[in-house]
């Protein structure tokens, strides 16, 4: 049996290379497995919890897709598509949302963080929360379920919001049968968070990204930022626990992984790390790069490929939410 791979990226800023790292290569790794299948999609309306500017949310959502083949996603063999153009996510997160407790919203992350934030600087504890970001992790649970999704592979930030899809199906399953399949995540464990340049999580929120299509004079300069600790040039460093040597494994072949495990060993700068790891991933991105601008230049041809993607997801979509839609009990009129 082929296993089902889903996941999306909310179009909320320029991809960087924690999304890179977190979702999308091990994305694009299981997508060359012959017992997957593969979705992949640009999860547009979770972005518009964010994103409230029409041009950007064009904008933005070229740059997911454009990013997505660029880094080789087949989309005549995934389905990749857009997600406001498969309606019945939104149909399903409706009746998924009466099998999700209150209490479960209250406790996701990205509300309750925004919640403490606010009570700690005595702001009414639900100022900028809007309703689609405090039901955002229901509308992820309905782009799984919808999918009979077994595995997600996203960034550890998002292991929470996978946990809560299981737990809504779950409800479900209890009380109507099998229905939905329960998902799993998939995460890298190494690199599971990968740190920004000032240390943080790297997140289009904390503007301390890397974004992966940067031309090469900004992304040195990028690298260069990258915070290091004191040790001075000639000292020993321990490649494991430093974010350059993460990085670099990322990008490199297992024989420069060595060689540059050596030199760390032996006492390379920072300096010359940072430059070494600036050329690999240069070497590496320098192609996809060129894709993705020309790509960028072509929205037309972008909007093609996601409108098929969007028929084939809904070839699978509609008779799966019938199903769901006739355990509950809804009728549906045979005239409509
Ligand atoms: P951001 O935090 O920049 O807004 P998203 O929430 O859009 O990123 O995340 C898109 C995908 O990339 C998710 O699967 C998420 O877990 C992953 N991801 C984001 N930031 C990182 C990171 N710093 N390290 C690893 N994975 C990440
Ligand atoms: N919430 C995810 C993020 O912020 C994006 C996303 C939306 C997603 N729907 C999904 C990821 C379904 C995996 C599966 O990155």
């Amino acid at each position: 049996m082929k296993k089902q791979v889903l996941t999306g990226i909310k179009p909320t800023g320029r991809v960087h290379l924690g999304n890179y790292i977190g979702a999308i290569k091990p994305a694009l790794d299981l997508a060359q497995n012959e017992y997957s299948e593969t979705a992949y999609f640009v999860a547009d309306y979770h972005g518009l919890t964010q994103i409230h500017s029409c041009e950007e949310m064009k904008e933005l959502s070229y740059c997911i897709a454009a990013t997505w083949l660029a880094l080789g996603l087949d989309h005549e063999k995934a389905i990749f598509y857009r997600q406001s153009d498969v309606p019945e996510i939104f149909e399903l997160s409706w009746i998924l949302s009466c099998f999700a407790p209150k209490g479960l919203m209250n406790r996701a992350h990205a509300y309750k963080s925004i919640v403490e934030s606010n009570q700690q600087i005595g702001k009414d504890l639900d100022t900028g929360v809007n309703m689609g970001l405090f039901t955002y992790p229901i509308l992820m649970a309905a782009d799984i379920l919808l999918f009979q999704t077994d595995l997600v592979p996203v960034g550890k930030d998002q292991v929470q919001h996978v946990e809560i899809a299981r737990d809504i199906a779950g409800n479900f399953n209890k009380q109507y049968g099998e229905v939905f399949h329960i998902p799993d995540y998939v995460i890298q464990e190494e690199s599971a968070v990968l740190p920004g340049l000032d240390g943080r999580k790297m997140s289009k929120s904390y503007q301390n990204t890397i974004p992966i299509f940067e031309e090469p004079k900004k992304l040195q300069k990028l690298i260069n930022k990258i915070k290091t600790d004191s040790s001075l040039p000639k000292e020993p460093k321990d490649p494991n626990s430093s974010i350059i040597f993460s990085l670099y494994k990322e990008f490199a072949t297992s024989v420069q992984i060595e060689d540059l495990k050596e030199k760390f060993h032996s006492g390379i700068g920072w300096g010359e790390a940072k430059k070494e790891l600036f050329h690999v991933m240069n070497a590496y991105l320098e192609e996809p790069r060129e894709k993705y601008y020309e790509l960028m230049s072509s929205p037309k041809l972008l909007d093609e490929i996601l409108e098929q993607g969007a028929l084939k997801a809904r070839a699978k979509t509609i008779p799966f939410l019938e199903e769901v839609k006739q355990t509950i009990g809804i009728h549906r009129s045979s005239r409509i």
